[in-house]
């Protein structure tokens, strides 16, 4: 079978059904989330199989709608689909309405759909786990980037009470759309200027995918960040990109993103499979072997 099928079999389960969910994307087969899933279904041994569901764009909504005609409890949704997605849900959560995007699907009994996003609280948790010291309360923290994944970030940094989030971003219409949006006072910040803009920061967060292989390098100076600093760079191949082994050098804790992919499935998986699942080194041991395996 190829690797990334999330099907488990086992006999030990207690549900009845063969339960279905997935991930929707275009495309979709480099998504390690279906060895995410794969490893909770067996490790609780529950029968029912989590597949990549690739759907072009003009074909989402017809996919989408079949969800439920097809047994599935739900899905996922990643890159291009998570805004489009949103008019197809019959109801959308607190934080899918907050961020205008949704990463995260349950068919409900009638076969509508309710949209969550769960990017948000991936982020927070994982850097609350990661940085249990960190205190975000009355400080500065720089946000690299206003794409997608700065959306989800942004917010989650202002709900862990940061005072001044610092947003810079190639493109600076960019972070004025985002700060209307999300109704925050971000600070915009030239993007020729961003290394400069880490001085009195605790935290620095690169959201964009510069660092990641294949993509270009991230032009940064961590000179001006304080000792103590955290640096989060969401990119995670390599699990040690340049920015993190920038951080190592100046002995500042680094946090690469794969723990934010982990921790934003729990959500899905509790509502989908009925158990709440852990991050732990099993699981980010089996997610990386499935990179491997796949690159
Ligand atoms: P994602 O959903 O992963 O966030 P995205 O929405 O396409 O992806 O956002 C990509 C982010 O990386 C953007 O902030 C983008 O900057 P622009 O808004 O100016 O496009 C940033 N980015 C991508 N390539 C870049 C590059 N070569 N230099 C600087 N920023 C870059």
């Amino acid at each position: 079978m190829p690797i990334g099928y999330g099907l488990s079999m086992t006999k030990t389960s207690t549900h009845s059904a063969f339960l279905l969910a997935g991930v929707l994307g275009w495309p979709v087969h480099h998504s390690l989330s279906p060895a995410l899933h794969g490893h909770w279904l067996a490790r609780h041994g529950i029968a029912g199989a989590y597949l990549p569901l690739a759907a072009p764009p003009e074909r989402l909504s017809v996919a989408v709608a079949g969800l439920g005609a097809l047994g599935f409890v739900g899905a996922n949704v990643t890159v291009p689909h998570k805004e489009a997605v949103v008019s197809a849900c019959a109801r959308l959560t607190p934080t899918a309405q907050r961020l205008g995007a949704v990463n995260t699907l349950m068919v409900q009994p009638d076969g509508g759909l309710v949209g969550d996003n769960t990017d948000l609280y991936g982020f927070t948790q994982h850097l609350r786990q990661a940085a249990p010291g960190l205190d975000l309360r009355g400080r500065s923290v720089t946000v690299l980037g206003a794409g997608g994944a700065a959306r989800a970030i942004i917010a989650g940094l202002a709900d862990l009470g940061a005072a001044e989030i610092r947003v810079a971003n190639r493109t600076a219409e960019k972070v004025h759309r985002l700060s209307a949006d999300l109704n925050l006072d971000l600070l915009a910040v030239d993007w020729a200027e961003r290394s400069d803009a880490l001085a009195d920061c605790v935290l620095l967060v690169n959201s964009t995918a510069l660092g990641m292989s294949g993509q270009p390098s991230l032009d940064l100076s961590l000179a001006a960040l304080p000792s103590g600093a955290v640096v989060y760079d969401i990119v995670y191949a390599p699990l040690e990109t340049p920015l993190l082994a920038a951080a190592r050098e100046r002995a500042l804790l680094g946090i690469d993103g794969l723990g934010m992919l982990l921790h934003q499935a729990r959500p899905g998986f509790a509502a989908w499979f009925g158990v709440q699942p852990q991050v732990d080194e099993a699981l980010r041991t089996a997610v990386l072997a499935a990179r491997a395996t796949a690159s």
